[in-house]
């Protein structure tokens, strides 16, 4: 996403979370639009101590997603520090970042079917694919009652958006690598260029193999899910909302009734045209199942109608999960 789509997206985002908050006045964080430092170290499951909690910029639709900061290097960033003379702000990398489920699970054991999934993906990506987190779940004390809540304390992966929707041609990738920044000149980029489409192929590999041996798929198909590394790996950021791939006629929804897995499917099927430049195997059962193109409308309708029934939200949540 360019900068200013993500200006864009963070206005649209102002005004939507003012709407859901004058409707929401629900305790649960859960329901919360959006969380500060206070919030995170009021709940019953964080101890106080010497980091702060502050909401990344990029945002989702599942997840609370907070940055886990040292102190002095938020001051840093506020008040600046004088290098060669000169005053410069530093941004504060995050140390870990904190993920907090909102999915709200029926039982005990539908919550240990997520964790036990996210630990299948994570051995199918490894650490070079996919941000590593450690994931627990937690009593959490809402209500008079407790609740099992789902969090992460996850690696920050420092990257850009890699959005499969977009053309990830080579200009794509040549402003990707102006705005990650590793930094050169042509030839650099070409070099950079040559690794990304390599190292996609490895990604894209394994995201398959895990897809017909294990029968599951990462959410691939939300904006941002995906992250482009400094050094030209794609990252899988969003562990959760992981689906179950299986090849009948019935299509899929997931608990927000959105067909997680057919958009995770044509996203992968994506990624590999595009980062790859060759045309998908028709002849592979996963992809002759869902690229037919009857199901593909199918699916195109029901995504209306998620994005539909998301109003008044639904203008910045677009993509977004
Ligand atoms: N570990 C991380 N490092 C850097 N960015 C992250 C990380 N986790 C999430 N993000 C960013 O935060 C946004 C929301 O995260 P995501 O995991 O997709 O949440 P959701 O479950 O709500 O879709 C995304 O744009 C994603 O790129
Ligand atoms: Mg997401």
């Amino acid at each position: 996403m360019t900068s200013e789509a993500e200006q864009l997206n963070d206005e649209r985002e102002e005004r939507a979370l003012r709407i859901v908050s004058s409707e929401n006045l629900s305790g649960d964080i859960r329901d919360r639009p959006r969380l500060g430092h206070s919030d995170v170290v009021e709940l019953n499951f964080i101890r106080e101590g010497k980091f702060l909690f502050r909401r990344h910029h990029r945002t989702g639709l599942r997840s609370h997603i907070m940055e886990v900061l040292r102190p002095g290097d938020v001051a840093a960033e506020k008040e600046g520090m004088i290098r060669d003379g000169l005053r410069w702000f530093p941004r504060a990398v995050p140390v870990k970042m904190l993920r907090i489920f909102r999915t709200r699970f029926s039982t005990l054991r539908d919550a240990e079917i997520e964790l036990t999934r996210v630990k299948v993906v994570g051995r199918y990506l490894g650490p070079e694919y996919m941000a590593r987190s450690d994931e627990f779940l937690v009593d959490y004390e809402v209500d008079g009652g407790y609740e099992p809540l789902l969090c992460g304390l996850q690696e920050y992966v420092d990257g850009e958006i890699l959005d499969p929707w977009g053309p990830l041609d080579s200009e794509y990738l040549t402003t990707l690598f102006r705005r990650i920044g590793p930094g050169g000149g042509r030839e650099e980029a070409r070099m950079w260029k040559q690794n990304v489409r390599k190292r996609a192929e490895k990604a894209l590999e394994r995201i398959g193999r895990m897809i017909r041996e294990a029968g599951l798929v990462p959410d691939l198909a939300g904006v941002g899910n995906l992250l482009m590394t400094p050094g030209g790996n794609m990252k899988l950021v969003d562990i959760n909302n992981i689906s179950r791939v299986s090849l009948e006629n019935r299509i899929p929804l997931d608990d927000r009734r959105y067909p997680a897995c057919d958009k995770s499917i044509q996203a992968f099927s994506l990624l590999e045209q595009k980062l790859l430049q060759r045309p998908v195997d028709m002849g592979d059962p996963v992809f002759s199942t869902f690229l037919d193109p009857e199901r593909m409308r199918e699916v195109q309708s029901i995504e209306i109608e998620f994005h539909r029934s998301m109003a008044p939200t639904n203008s910045y949540f677009q993509g977004a999960h």
